[in-house]
């Protein structure tokens, strides 16, 4: 048996429906990470836990503490308790326990746990992410639609990165599950086109049929604004944890994914139709 925390996540809610489509056993964890007696009421007979749940999206750093970094301890005690045999983590590329960057610093501090919690493991580090309701490409394209007539490419639109398509990720965590040889080790997973973010708002524009002049402000110039328009809503769109991804290349092999599970991600390009939806729904997505 499976248990999977974060279902109802952007990754969770793909994860879950292809492990329907399969008809492999998993369950769900709906309770809170912080609390220890439903971790290990749901830990009884789970053979492997996929650890998907974050705040990240709230984009608080006491949240982030809390939530991933003091709720996997509580994880990671109780599976021990239980005898869980193995735990599959989704980390991100670029994690550190020394990193400056906090999102970056509290994934590198759960991994870190991770590997010193005597559970056997897998961590997939991967890329950001694209789907149709993800929180990356959906408000790229809701905030060039809303800031007419501009579109805003922070720091000159100039970091690298290589998105994945969420199925794709799905496809690795999956086949992670049959996989002896990723037993204590650390994969990292990422699209095989490197883009620069430029590129990447080019790319929506056209599909959108948006048309609006770059404005490259300041990574520094964006945080209070973004701060200010954003920051009190429970999950705002734009976080600094996003904001911090225009000052650090999110970069792995181009052929990662192909070398390690024999498979050739989607390209971008192919998977973007969903961006067409309308603007306000992309900018507020449930997700
Ligand atoms: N999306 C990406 O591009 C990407 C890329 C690389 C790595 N990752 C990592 O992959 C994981 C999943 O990402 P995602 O995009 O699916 O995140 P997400 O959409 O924000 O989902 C987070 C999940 O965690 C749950 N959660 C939040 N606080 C919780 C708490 N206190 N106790 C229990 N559950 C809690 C949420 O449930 P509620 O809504 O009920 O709180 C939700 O199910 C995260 O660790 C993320 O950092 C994501």
């Amino acid at each position: 048996m499976i248990l999977i925390t974060g279902s109802t996540g952007f990754v969770g809610r793909s994860l879950m429906q292809t492990l329907q489509e399969e008809g492999r056993p998993a369950k769900t964890y709906t309770g809170r990470m912080n609390d220890p007696l439903g971790l290990r009421a749901e830990l009884l007979d789970v053979d492997t836990v996929v650890h998907l749940a974050s705040s990240e999206a709230r984009g608080r750093d006491r949240l982030l503490q809390h939530v991933d970094v003091e709720g996997t301890e509580r994880l990671l005690e109780e599976s021990r308790r239980m005898e869980v045999r193995r735990l599959i983590f989704l980390s991100r590329l670029n994690a550190d326990p020394h990193s400056l960057y906090p999102l970056l610093q509290a994934k590198g501090e759960v991994e870190r746990l991770i590997r010193h919690s005597g559970l056997t493991y897998t961590i997939l580090r991967s890329a950001t992410l694209f789907g149709r309701d993800d929180r990356f490409l959906n408000l790229i394209a809701g905030l060039a639609a809303w800031s007419w007539p501009f579109v805003w490419l922070p720091g000159g639109g100039r970091v690298a990165m290589q998105p994945l398509w969420v199925e794709d990720l799905v496809r690795c965590l999956l086949a992670t599950l049959d996989r002896p040889d990723l037993l204590d080790e650390t994969v990292e997973v990422a699209g095989e086109e490197r883009f620069r973010y430029g590129d990447v708002v080019r790319q929506i524009l056209a599909v959108t049929g948006l048309r609006r002049i770059r404005f490259s402000p300041s990574v520094k110039l964006v945080r209070p604004v973004a701060a200010l328009l954003f920051g009190w809503r429970r999950r705002p769109p734009v976080t600094h944890y996003f904001l911090d991804r225009f000052t650090v290349p999110e970069v792995a092999p181009t052929d990662a994914v192909r070398r390690q599970f024999g498979f050739v991600p989607t390209r971008m390009g192919q998977q973007m139709a969903y961006l067409r939806r309308p603007p306000l729904r992309r900018l507020f997505q449930p997700g």
